[in-house]
């Protein structure tokens, strides 16, 4: 079965049973990652920008390390020091960079809705690595894999996405694609950094409660406070925020059973999550970011139109 989309710009735009093609090559590809040799040939006939016009360190990498294990040729592109700076559109950007003959274009935007306008300009295929507070795909499909890695499945679990649900596309890709693959989802944080109508819109539970929303879950995972997009004050201070709803070691000490400690990363440490919980083993973090790799190769593999693999 092949993805019933060209481009991956969201997991709003995608059905279940993608999500499912998506993790199951994934793990094709992850036992990909554990041979001696961790490079298969076949994207070798495919070409790939990533495009990055705002910062990133795991995403960035990921996609990188992703298509160089698939063989890919890859060109990186930063705005900051390319002709952006002179005043060139994101169209005529693309459109000169597609004229080398690429066929992908993985891009990072910090407007919403940016890759869906390329999707609609450009005859290449588009992945979306994050669209301003609209949504990152990718996050949330190596989410999930890492939760099904650690509960065995989605279906029926208990996901607490926790903090500043409001600015966070991660938020919002986690919460589409867990209501699609049957999980129970709750958000929880301030109600200044929680959309008002969120619960209606998504038929998900909201907490104001951390320790309420602890004490419900499997899996909490953790956002990071978003100061850059915030262009008002929704909180008195940092510190203020995590005696409310920073994790610490105690507090976990403390629930009735363990839970698992996701967080997409950069952590602001000390603020949403103290070190001793981070670097915990109740913390899956690096196993997010190691998974990340194997759902990036997934991703480009399908959306080159190659055929799910049984054994790549
Ligand atoms: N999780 C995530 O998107 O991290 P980066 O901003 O470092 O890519």
């Amino acid at each position: 079965m092949q993805l019933s989309t060209k481009h991956l710009l969201g997991i709003r735009d995608l059905q279940a049973s993608d999500i499912q093609t998506i993790l199951d090559t994934a793990t094709q590809f992850k036992e990909v990652l554990q041979r001696p040799i961790k490079k298969v040939p076949t994207l070798r006939d495919v070409t790939i920008v990533n495009l990055f016009y705002e910062n990133s360190t795991r995403t960035r990498i990921s996609f990188e390390l992703a298509e160089k294990r698939l063989s890919a040729d890859t060109i990186n592109f930063t705005a900051s020091g390319s002709s952006v700076s002179k005043g060139e559109s994101l169209l005529d950007t693309v459109n000169n960079i597609l004229s080398m003959k690429v066929d992908m274009v993985v891009m990072r935007h910090s407007a919403s809705g940016a890759p869906h306008f390329l999707a609609k300009h450009i005859p290449a295929a588009i992945v979306n690595a994050g669209d301003g507070i609209n949504e990152h795909p990718t996050q949330a499909l190596l989410d999930a894999f890492s939760i099904r890695e650690k509960l065995g499945s989605l279906e029926g679990k208990k996901i607490a996405i926790i903090g500043d649900i409001m600015h966070s596309r991660v938020a919002l890709s986690n919460i589409y694609l867990l209501k699609k693959m049957g999980a129970e989802v709750m958000v929880a944080g301030p109600p200044t950094l929680i959309p008002v109508h969120i619960r209606e819109a998504f038929d998900i539970q909201v907490e104001y409660n951390l320790r309420k929303a602890l004490e419900w879950c499997d899996v909490a995972n953790v956002l990071r406070i978003q100061l850059e997009r915030q262009n008002q004050v929704l909180f008195s201070s940092l510190r203020e925020y995590s005696l409310a709803y920073g994790i610490n070691r105690k507090m976990l000490d403390g629930l009735p059973k363990e839970i698992w400690i996701m967080h997409p990363g950069p952590i602001n440490r000390g603020v949403e999550l103290d070190s001793d919980v981070a670097d915990s083993k109740q913390s899956i973090i690096l196993q997010q970011v190691e998974n990340g790799v194997a759902i990036r190769m997934a991703v480009l593999y399908l959306l080159a139109g190659k055929q799910p693999i049984s054994n790549p």
